[in-house]
């Protein structure tokens, strides 16, 4: 089998790419290193002992992804390739509908032309909006409150309405909760670049020293101790989750949508506690207003995922922070001085 992995120099990309050649793949990447550092695959290449091309390039460029996927003779596509920033997608929409919308409909389309019809599809629990119920199960309506996360269920709705348009199609969706963490030999991680907007890779440049002290947005939410709930997933866990889906995808065509999350709910404070207690270092907090937007509580059914293809989380928020930190007490500045 060869895997093409777009998106593959990025954080979760890189982390499949390491999984997919441990169980015995080969493995083609392209990606256009608008938010990666070629580094990265660098050393993932190294950890596994194996080559993996990189064919620098976008996957709006339809020509130029059916010749990859014909020269490497491709079997099957894992699909990162996209922009994630939340906020950033409120201020440039078009952008993210024409890289994560019309990027991966140019793609299918020349794997369409290529005779490739095995697909696994980066997705977000984003897409479900305020939860109706916790946990929250696959077929819980979807109300993205954003124009990333709505690029996120159009993309689900093209993928459904394809696999029941031909028969033939292997169509697998996951959907994200919050992935974190990084490789246990510390040499790959999230490298995000200037200030991250999220809590983990925030909370770990404060006990690095590179920021002040963190802010908690808001105390007065109806959980626990007031701070959010997110349903963080270590990042191997949600690369082994992809390994798992392609095998499944394998067995016969068809199109199934799964969460990868752990089923565990972790407040603000309690991952603070935990980072703490993995880095021995001070993680200053400040109390400040709710952010925009966010919800109380947000963590998934991952049934599923067990059931379909016999996928469960395994790492410990210990472990999550753990790992994060060894990452970044080794890289303090990302992938940058490398
Ligand atoms: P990332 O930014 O690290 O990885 C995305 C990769 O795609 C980068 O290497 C980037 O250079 C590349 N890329 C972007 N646009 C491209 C284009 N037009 N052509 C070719 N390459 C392009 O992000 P990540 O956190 O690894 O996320 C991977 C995927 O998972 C994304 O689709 C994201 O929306 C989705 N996702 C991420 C999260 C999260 O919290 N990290 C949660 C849910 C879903
Ligand atoms: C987690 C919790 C914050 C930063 C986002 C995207 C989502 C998905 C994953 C791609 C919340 C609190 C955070 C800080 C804080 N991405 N927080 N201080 O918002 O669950 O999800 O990333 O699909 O689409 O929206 O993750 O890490 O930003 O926040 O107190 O400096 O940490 O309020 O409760 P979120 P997050």
């Amino acid at each position: 089998m060869t895997i093409l992995v777009t998106g593959g120099a990025g954080y979760i990309g890189s982390h499949t790419v390491l999984a997919l050649l441990e169980a015995g793949n080969e493995v083609v990447v392209v990606d256009s290193l608008v938010n990666a550092n070629a580094e990265s695959l660098r050393r993932v290449c190294a950890l596994a002992g194996r080559h993996v091309p990189l064919e620098r390039g976008d996957v709006r460029d339809r020509a130029f992804m059916e010749t990859v996927l014909r020269r490497y003779g491709c079997t099957a596509v894992v699909h990162f390739a996209g922009l994630k920033a939340v906020g950033q997608s409120v201020a440039e929409p078009l952008d993210y509908y024409e890289v994560n919308v019309a990027g991966t409909v140019s793609l299918l389309q020349a794997m369409r032309a290529s005779g490739v019809r095995s697909f696994v599809f980066s997705s977000s629990a984003t897409v479900y909006g305020e939860p109706q119920v916790l946990p929250i199960p696959e077929n819980h309506p979807f109300a993205p409150a954003s124009p990333y996360g709505r690029s996120k269920a159009m993309v689900e709705e093209i993928l459904a309405d394809l696999a029941g348009s031909e028969a033939g199609w292997h169509i697998a969706t996951l959907r994200y909760f919050n992935p974190v963490g990084a490789h246990e030999s510390g040499a790959i991680g999230e490298a995000p670049s200037g200030i991250p907007d999220n809590l983990m890779p925030y909370v770990a440049k404060v006990a690095g020293g590179k920021l002040s002290h963190l802010r908690v947005f808001g105390n007065d939410y109806p959980t626990p101790d007031g701070t959010g709930v997110r349903d963080y997933i270590h990042v191997v866990d949600l690369a082994e989750g992809h390994v798992r889906a392609l095998d499944h995808l394998a067995a016969g065509p068809g199109h199934f949508s799964v969460n990868l999350g752990t089923g565990r709910g972790t407040s603000v404070l309690e991952l603070v506690a935990a980072f703490r207690h993995a880095s021995n270092r001070e993680i200053p907090c400040e109390i400040v207003e709710r952010r925009p937007g966010d919800i109380a509580e947000y963590y998934a059914d991952p049934a599923l995922a067990g059931s379909l293809f016999g996928w469960q989380a395994k790492r410990s928020v210990r472990e999550m922070c753990a790992d994060t930190w060894n990452w970044q007490s080794k890289n303090p500045n990302g992938y940058d001085e490398a």
